[in-house]
């Protein structure tokens, strides 16, 4: 916006100098809206005796203004709403240029002398009823500024006069830059308060997700109904009700330690605040360190602020600490401070923090034996154990097979759209034998791939090639992922034990386990006799 040059004083340049220099840093010391506006509208009063002024701000559908703040009107005129174009306001709203207008109380008049003219010749129905402004009814003179980012309109700041026919250029001018200020302001504040409104939302969506599917697990979450699992789950159930002792979770990899320590802290009163995790091996200690209890601004390279660590950041609720085995001792020497005595330090800090959570610690090694051989604290040991729990490994509780199977069967034929209804008695035979280096995890990832690549609605024993043979390394074959020519391998078996038997057919048949005829037989198929004495021809 330009403005006339104006003569002014020394003294009221630096009047205006000290204005401007103190309503922006009032306006910038907020990003609340209806602060903005009533700073603005109190300092035009104080300053310069503006006693009625009005802040409208441009609505969603942008064809009208609506009233944000007001001074000076005896009504309170939030929420009036001016159309553009209709009015001083609209018209400055629409041109998106200042309007200063006077001697209002002249047009008044020649207003109403038009109106009674029609009137009485009447003609009165023609008359188009004016909208009803927001404003004084007997004003004389009044500026009206868009506020504006660039060319965007943001809204329209207005004041009037009832006691002068006029405004002067000087006015308007200081509502000009005022207005420029406040336009800025405003923006920032509305783009916070739409943030502000996004992360509230966000927010209440995670927390649903975490509540729904994505976090909270309850004893149903836990499938099993062997005596192994029963008791776990009771174990689960009583340890929740005691919201602070820490507990140790023991098991091999997929057996289930995630799940339980996530019941654990779901069933317990720390349910609605937050359950924390981290897998002590994913870090090196230095990191594993600052993780947990945070650090200080500068507390080693690359600190650049503060930061809260996962303690902190759990406050009232769990923390998991997963492969608890894999901690260096330096660090368990912190953690049991912190089990003992609930207080630690940031790294770089030198003030004792305290905070409330539940630490449940997760190991699939054997923690025992690491103390013996010194690799991890005794006291520790026996501080995490006050409430163990131990994850029995799959094949000692082959009768939740069928039932953990169903459930991921349900689970995968759901996300894949596949109609896969159920699982053959062979299968689940063949899963019965299987001896699960992997437990649970391992069949969930068995069923998955049986799923996804299933032709068929019932998963068959052919659905589960990796499980074939046994898989413990115990002298059985692996059957290949490709699968194998069986003929190939028979005949390759018999020329073998031919071989080794010096192609005494009784012997062969031993070292096979199988019967005489039976290796003659094939002896005879795979054309395997005896190979002829060197220099004569095969017939
Ligand atoms: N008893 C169970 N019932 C249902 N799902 C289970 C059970 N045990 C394990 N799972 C599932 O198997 C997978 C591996 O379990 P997880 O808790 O991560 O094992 P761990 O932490 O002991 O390695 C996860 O997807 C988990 O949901
Ligand atoms: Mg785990």
């Amino acid at each position: 916006m330009e403005y006339a040059p104006q003569k002014l004083t020394r003294e009221e340049l630096e009047q205006e100098a000290c204005f401007i220099h103190k309503i922006s840093t009032e306006i910038n010391s907020t990003l609340d809206l209806d602060e903005i506006c009533a700073i603005v509208l109190r300092t035009m009063n104080e300053h310069f005796r503006f006693r009625h002024s009005l802040i409208l701000l441009l609505d969603e559908d942008g064809k009208t203004l609506s009233v944000v703040a007001s001074r000076g009107y005896k009504d309170a005129e939030r929420g009036a709403k001016v159309p553009l174009g209709a009015g001083v306001i609209g018209l400055v709203a629409q041109k998106r240029r200042i309007l200063r207008v006077g001697n209002l109380g002249r047009r008044r008049a020649y207003a109403a002398t038009v109106r009674s003219q029609v009137e009485r010749s009447g003609r009165a129905g023609e008359l188009a009823e004016a909208p009803r402004l927001p404003g004084l009814p007997d004003v004389e003179a009044q500026i009206a500024i868009p506020l504006l980012i660039r060319d965007t309109l943001v809204g329209v700041f207005s004041v009037e006069c009832a006691d002068a026919p006029a405004f002067s250029e000087r006015d308007e001018s200081r509502a000009g830059i005022v207005g420029n200020l406040a336009a800025s302001a405003i923006h920032n504040a509305l783009l916070y308060r739409r943030l502000a409104a996004a992360n509230a939302g966000l927010q209440k969506e995670l927390t649903a997700v975490r509540a729904s599917r994505g976090g909270a697990v309850g004893l149903d979450d836990i499938v099993g109904e062997s005596r192994a699992m029963k008791q776990a789950k009771a174990l689960i159930r009583k340890i929740a009700t005691s919201p602070s002792s820490t507990v140790l979770i023991t098991g091999e990899n997929g057996t289930g330690k995630d799940l339980a320590a996530k019941a654990i802290h779901y069933l317990s009163s720390r349910a609605s605040a937050p359950f924390m995790n981290i897998t002590c091996s994913a870090l090196p200690e230095a990191l594993l360190e600052s993780e947990l209890f945070g650090h200080e601004k500068g507390a080693f390279t690359g600190a650049a602020g503060q930061k809260k660590g996962l303690f902190e950041l759990a406050a009232g609720g769990s923390v998991f600490l997963d492969e608890i085995g894999e901690m260096s001792l330096v660090l368990q020497a912190k953690l049991l401070r912190f089990l003992e005595e609930k207080a630690f330090r940031r790294v770089g800090g030198t003030k004792d923090l305290r905070v409330d959570v539940r630490v449940i610690a997760a190991t699939n090694r054997d923690l025992k034996a690491m103390v013996k051989e010194g690799s991890f604290r005794e006291d520790l040991y026996y501080r995490l154990r006050v409430l163990p729990v131990e994850l029995p490994p799959l094949r000692e509780r082959r009768e939740d097979l069928p039932l953990l199977a169903r459930l991921f069967l349900e689970q995968y034929r759901t996300e894949f759209r596949k109609n896969v209804a159920s699982i053959s008695p062979e299968a689940l035979a063949q899963l019965g034998r299987h001896p699960w280096p992997g437990n649970v995890r391992e069949l969930k990832n068995a069923i998955e791939r049986a799923v996804l690549l299933a032709e068929g609605p019932v998963l068959g024993a052919d659905d589960f090639p990796a499980l074939s043979a046994p898989a413990d390394g115990d002298g059985g074959l692996r059957l290949p992922a490709d699968g194998l020519r069986f003929e190939k391998l028979e005949r390759d078996l018999v020329a073998a034990a031919l071989e080794r038997s010096g192609f005494n057919k009784s012997r062969a048949a031993r070292l096979l386990g199988m019967d005489r005829d039976w290796l003659r037989h094939r002896a005879a198929k795979y054309g395997l006799d005896r190979p002829s004495p060197p220099g004569r021809p095969r017939d």
